[in-house]
């Protein structure tokens, strides 16, 4: 959508996979202090949504949406500017039928008045979502919204959450800055990886102003390992994902913090080109060894080796694999290690990768584009 928003793939926390409806005022203002005190806020994650339950379960006098007493008692407004003072974006969540998932009031034929309460509140972000609708078309009703939210003349970025069911990526670009390619994740090793499947489909349909979202992160949540979580942190990167944060981020181990703070990782997913990497390869026993890869600016390549066995391995990667002409010459970064590679590689390159672990890597072509004060390895 043409909107000025959405360049990069959006950055932020949401409330939903980690509390669902248990969320309150308090807990959202924790989580924007510690989004600047941990420093995930200077890295990009600036927007701070409120998923579902937010809202009274009737609407006010004159059919507005009011902030649920019990555990919003300031109200959004008071929310949303606590929220700005920290310098962040304030996102809230709606649903184009009558009512939301958790049975709060829907959007649906409220739609300019929603949009209009929403800007009146200083809100930056809407997710729409695709609950107890009319049965029409997810195509139809989207844009209603979209043209609302347009005509408060407020910068809002439009997400667009209809699970995938009515092939948004067909249609969605001119409505919405994202749109969900797949029901629900929920934090397993499973889950993450069918998502991420049915997510490759589409990739050629996304670009700056309008990205696929295979939903939420859930690193941090304890489902999944270390490494299956660098995995998920590594390929939604790549895929140019929306990087919505969804664990407690008052209350997170070294290693969550040293996955979603990875400064490179981040880089690949913020690039400016915004092409979203794709599998580009399965081998090994099983296929299940994958050879993810995509274009970033300045003519680099990054590449995701991802060992979806249950063994050990080491993965040879060909420059024919990653569309890179034969015998190009290129420097290589690790991004997990952060360190160069010693010397330069013109065909292939063999890496070892823990089960379920992905490594990841920029491949830059000659020499040129080694920053000065680092030496390579
Ligand atoms: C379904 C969505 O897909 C989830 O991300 C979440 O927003 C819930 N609804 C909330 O009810």
């Amino acid at each position: 959508l043409h909107n000025g928003l959405g360049k990069t793939p959006p950055m932020g926390w949401n409330s939903w996979n980690h509390f669902g409806c248990n969320i309150d005022e308090l807990t959202v203002k924790e989580t924007a202090e510690a989004l600047v005190s941990t420093g995930l806020a200077a890295l990009g994650y600036n927007y701070l949504n409120v998923d579902d339950c937010w809202a009274e379960m009737k609407r006010g006098s004159e059919g507005e949406l009011t902030a649920r007493a019990a555990t919003f008692p300031s109200g959004i407004k008071a929310l949303a500017d606590f929220v700005h003072e920290k310098g962040l974006k304030f996102g809230i969540y709606s649903d184009a039928g009558y009512f939301t998932c958790e049975k709060q009031p829907g959007s649906l034929g409220y739609e300019e008045q929603d949009a209009e309460t929403f800007a009146s509140w200083g809100i930056d972000y809407l997710k729409y979502d695709n609950c107890f609708t009319d049965g029409s078309k997810p195509e139809l009703r989207y844009p209603i919204m979209q043209e609302a939210l347009a005509k408060t003349g407020r910068k809002i970025f439009f997400s667009i959450c209809e699970w995938g069911v009515d092939d948004p990526a067909e249609w969605a670009p001119d409505v919405g800055n994202s749109w969900r390619t797949t029901g629900d994740i929920t934090d397993t090793w499973k889950s993450m990886t069918t998502i991420a499947d049915l997510n490759d489909r589409w990739a050629s349909f996304a670009g700056p102003g309008g990205w696929n979202d295979p939903d939420m992160l859930e690193v941090g949540n304890g489902g999944m390992t270390i490494d299956e979580y660098r995995s998920h942190f590594s390929i939604w990167a790549l895929m140019k994902a929306p990087l919505i944060l969804g664990c407690d981020l008052r209350d997170m181990s070294n290693d969550t913090l040293e996955i979603i703070t990875n400064k490179e990782v981040i880089s690949v997913n913020q690039d400016s080109l915004g092409i979203q990497g794709r599998k580009v390869c399965k081998k090994g026993p099983e296929e299940c060894h994958e050879i993810w890869a995509g274009p970033l600016s300045l003519k680099r390549t990054a590449v995701v080796i991802w060992n979806r066995c249950e063994e050990d391995a080491d993965i040879e990667v060909s420059w024919q694999e990653i569309s890179l002409h034969p015998s190009t010459r290129v420097t290589i970064r690790d991004l997990w290690k952060h360190e160069y590679w010693s010397g330069v590689y013109n065909e292939s390159i063999v890496v070892s990768v823990a089960p379920h672990g992905a490594e990841m890597f920029i491949l830059s072509p000659g020499w040129s584009s080694l920053p000065k004060q680092e030496g390579r390895a």
